[in-house]
C-alpha cells in the first residue's frame, strides 16, 4: 500500500517515463519479426515487474477491441484495461497503473466503480486515461457510431465519475448523453477527489477537454522542433480556465549499443519485416477518422506507423536517446510513454543504460 504517498506522476523526476501498450499484441509496433510482442499475461507480468523495479512512473494500456488485420491480426489480442490494471496492482509495488477507457463504449458508473476498485487494490496508484476513440469498425462491434460531439459526451462522463466519488447522497444526472436516477457508487477512490486523469488527444476539442478536466494530456508531435508549439497551445488553453495540465508524449524505442545496430533493427522490423497489410489498414483508417497526428506524418513516415503507430522514434545508443529525451523535455514535455518491439527483451538494457544517463543529464533523480 502506498496510501498517503503522492501518485508517481506527481513525483520529483523532471522527465517521467512509462510503458505504453504492453497489454496488446505487437505493443505499438506493426511487424512480423518472430520476437514481436505477444502480450501474454506472463509477458505483461514480466514487463510490469521490470518497469516497477526500475522506478518508472507508469504503465499505460491501450484500449483496443478489434485488431488491424494483416498477417498477424495485430492488436486483436489485447487485455481489457480495468481488469489488467487490477491484476498488475497486486503484482507491483510503486508504479502508477492507468486504465484506458473509451467514453462512448463504457458507462461512467461502471468506470467509476472499476477505477475505485483498482485504486484500493493498488493503494492509490490508479490513473484514468480517457479516450474518445477513432475506429468506426471497432465501434460497430458495439453498435455505436463515432459521434461529432465525443468530447461533449466526455464532459458529462467525467462529471458523473466526479459526482460518484464526491457524494454519499444519491444524485440524479440529466444531460444530453446520460439521464441517471438515484446514483450511488461506493467506495470512492483512495486518491481524492479522484485518481489522476489524462486524456489522449491531438485536436482542439480534445485539448480543450484535457485543459478543462484532466491532470495530463498525452499527445503526439511529428517534428521535434515543433513540440513547443503544441505545448504552448495546450498551456494557453488550460491557463484560460485557470488550470495547469502536464503534457506527455509517446515514443517507440530501439536502444542498442551502437547507432548502426539500432538503425538496422529499426529498418528490419518497421520496413523489411513490417506487417504491411496491417500498416495499410491502420494508416488509412487513422488518416480518415482520427485527428491524431499532423497530416504530413501520413505522407512521410510510414516507417513510424509500422514502428510505433505514428509516434516519435527514439532510435540509437543510450547517449543518443538521452540527448533526444532532453530535447523533448526542453520543448516542454513532462514525460513520455515508451514502446518496444519486445518489452521484456529490451526494457532491461534501456533501464540499465539509459536511466543512469538521464540522472546525469538532470532529467531524473533516481
Ligand atoms: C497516448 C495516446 C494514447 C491513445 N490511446 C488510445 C487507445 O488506447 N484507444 C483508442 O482507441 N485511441 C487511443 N488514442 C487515440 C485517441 O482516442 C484519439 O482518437 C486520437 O488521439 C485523436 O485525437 P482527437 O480525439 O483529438 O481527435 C490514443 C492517443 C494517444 C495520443
Amino acid at each position: 500500500m502506498i496510501s498517503g504517498r503522492a501518485h508517481p506522476l506527481k513525483g520529483p523526476n523532471r522527465f517521467k517515463l512509462g510503458v505504453f501498450s504492453a497489454n496488446a499484441d505487437g505493443g505499438l509496433a506493426i511487424t512480423d519479426v518472430p520476437e514481436r510482442w505477444r502480450a501474454s499475461w506472463d509477458d505483461n507480468l514480466n514487463a510490469a515487474g521490470i518497469a516497477d523495479r526500475a522506478g518508472l512512473e507508469f504503465l499505460l494500456p491501450i484500449a483496443r477491441w478489434r485488431g488491424f488485420g494483416g498477417k498477424n491480426r495485430v492488436r486483436e489480442h489485447s487485455f481489457e484495461t480495468f481488469t489488467w490494471a487490477a491484476g498488475l496492482a497486486s503484482a507491483t509495488r510503486n508504479i502508477g497503473l492507468f486504465m484506458t477507457v473509451h467514453v462512448p463504449l463504457v458507462h461512467p458508473l461502471y468506470a467509476a466503480k472499476a477505477l475505485a476498485t483498482v485504486d484500493h487494490i493498488s493503494g492509490g496508484r490508479a490513473g484514468l486515461n480517457i479516450v474518445c476513440g477513432w475506429n468506426p469498425d471497432e465501434f460497430a462491434m458495439f453498435g455505436v457510431k463515432l459521434g461529432d460531439d465525443a468530447y461533449g459526451q466526455a464532459r458529462e462522463w467525467i462529471d458523473i465519475v466526479d459526482r460518484c466519488y464526491g457524494t454519499r447522497q444519491p444524485f440524479d444526472f440529466e444531460g444530453v448523453y446520460y439521464n441517471l436516477k438515484g446514483v450511488v457508487s461506493r467506495p470512492a477512490s483512495v486518491q481524492a477527489p479522484r485518481p489522476v486523469t489524462m486524456n489522449a488527444a491531438f485536436g482542439p476539442p480534445g485539448r480543450d477537454f484535457a485543459a478543462q478536466n484532466c491532470d495530463f494530456l498525452f499527445s503526439t508531435f511529428s517534428e521535434l522542433e515543433d513540440g513547443h508549439k503544441h505545448v504552448a497551445d495546450i498551456k494557453e488553453r488550460s491557463a484560460k480556465v485557470g488550470r495547469e495540465v502536464g503534457i506527455y508524449t509517446v515514443c517507440h524505442v530501439v536502444c542498442r549499443e551502437t547507432q548502426a545496430e539500432a538503425e538496422d533493427y529499426y529498418h528490419k522490423y518497421a520496413v523489411t519485416d513490417a506487417d504491411h497489410a496491417a500498416v495499410d489498414y491502420h494508416m488509412a483508417s487513422k488518416k480518415e477518422f482520427a485527428n491524431s497526428h499532423d497530416k504530413r506524418v501520413f505522407d512521410s513516415y510510414r516507417k513510424r506507423f509500422a514502428g510505433g503507430a505514428g509516434t516519435f522514434p527514439l532510435v540509437g545508443t543510450p547517449e543518443k536517446i538521452v540527448e533526444t529525451m532532453a530535447a523533448i523535455s526542453a520543448q516542454g514535455y513532462a514525460g513520455a510513454a515508451l514502446t518496444f518491439v519486445n518489452y521484456t527483451y529490451e526494457l532491461p538494457f534501456f533501464c540499465d543504460r539509459v536511466l543512469p544517463l538521464m540522472k546525469q543529464a538532470g532529467l531524473r533523480l533516481t
